[in-house]
């Protein structure tokens, strides 16, 4: 894909650059950080299997597939609330935003029975236009194996999801299957996470990348489906949660039976209003509301106090710093203010 080639360049600069350049010697220059969205809209519902999905666009795709697929027993959630973009993006940006996806958007404690997630499409940089997105394989290793233990300390049964295909470039793809095996490889140390081979069970019906179209495949270059794609792929998430749901009902988790409490008073809490000042949004203590161009709820936190929205939807600066006017949200730096 050509679409970005400027932000090619870009990150070509920035690896010689980053993370602290230089303008003049009374001004550094650091990476914005990007805005986290909110958690999902529900608290846990105590008579259902309560499951969350975290994961990019392919998962926002098949989650409502699945929650029709498992029906009325289980409430079937995506995080982070994201209906518009990459959802949980790379495992830099999900590791970053993990305490606000694993709680509801407005930062109730919530509890899950099943949890499964995937990273890796945003982490290749799939379409080269998201150079911020890519991780290197030995820092995917890490971000994945942070993310799972955390995850498996909440106590919900926990799964994970391979990578899909890249259809439209081989090199890309072999980085997919580079990023499923190291995946694999750091899913083998946690015994109970569960994987789901989602890359096989969609080269069985396209074949191996690179095709120009397959029935389940959305119109080349792209990395999604059909409204058939989601619901195919949904039959084996489907199937990976109910193998994780197997031995939840005959023993029912003791949170169940006991009201869990808030992990920070509610005063210390952030709301985030909209435009007709009603409260969609809670971040956490020491964190600010900004506008997110990609939040279900228009809203999201960035993780420092005081910090500086960059009007793109997606970044925002330190306290102390000031957004680049360049900033979009492709990229974006900050620059100290003296
Ligand atoms: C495939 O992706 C790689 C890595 O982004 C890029 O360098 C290459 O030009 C792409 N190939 C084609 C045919 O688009
Ligand atoms: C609040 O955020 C600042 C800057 O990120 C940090 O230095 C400070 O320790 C935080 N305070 C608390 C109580 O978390």
């Amino acid at each position: 894909m050509t679409c970005c080639l400027p932000f090619i360049f870009y990150a070509f600069l920035m690896t010689f650059l980053s993370p602290v350049m230089s303008i003049t010697d009374s001004q550094s220059v650091i990476q914005a950080e990007r805005i986290c969205k909110p958690g999902p809209p529900l608290k846990a519902s105590l008579g259902k299997m309560n499951c969350l999905v975290i994961g990019d666009s392919i998962s926002i795709g098949y989650t409502p597939w699945v929650a029709k697929m498992l029906g009325d027993g289980y409430q079937v959630q995506h995080a982070p609330w994201d209906q518009r973009d990459g959802g949980a993006l790379d495992s830099k940006y999900g590791l970053q935003c993990l305490r606000i996806f694993l709680q509801t958007v407005m930062l109730e404690p919530t509890k899950y029975d099943v949890i499964i997630f995937n990273f890796g499409m945003h982490d290749i940089n799939y379409g080269g236009c998201w150079p911020e997105e890519y991780v290197e394989p030995v820092d995917y290793a890490e971000n994945l194996n942070a993310i799972t233990s955390i995850l498996l300390s909440t106590g919900a049964n926990v799964g994970y999801v391979l990578t899909t295909p890249v259809p439209y470039n081989v090199t890309l793809n072999n980085r997919a299957k580079q990023y499923n095996g190291i995946a694999g490889h750091v899913m083998k140390e946690y015994p109970t996470v569960v994987t789901a081979d989602l890359y096989t069970w969609v080269i069985e019906v396209c074949g191996d990348p690179p095709y120009v179209s397959c029935i389940i495949a959305d119109k080349q270059p792209s990395p999604h489906y059909t409204a058939q794609g989601y619901q195919y792929l949904s039959e084996r998430i489907k199937d990976l949660i109910l193998d994780l749901t197997q031995d939840i009902d005959e023993n029912p988790p003791s949170w169940k039976r006991r009201e869990s409490s808030r992990w920070i008073a509610s005063k210390y809490l952030v709301p985030c209003s909209d435009k007709y000042g009603k409260v969609v949004t809670v971040c956490p203590y020491n964190t600010t509301c900004c506008d997110d161009l990609f939040s279900y709820t228009g809203q999201g936190c960035c993780l420092t106090p005081e910090a500086v929205p960059c009007g793109d939807g997606k970044h925002c600066c330190p306290a102390g710093f000031e957004c680049d006017p360049g900033c979009s949200k492709y990229k974006c730096s900050c620059r100290e203010m003296r």
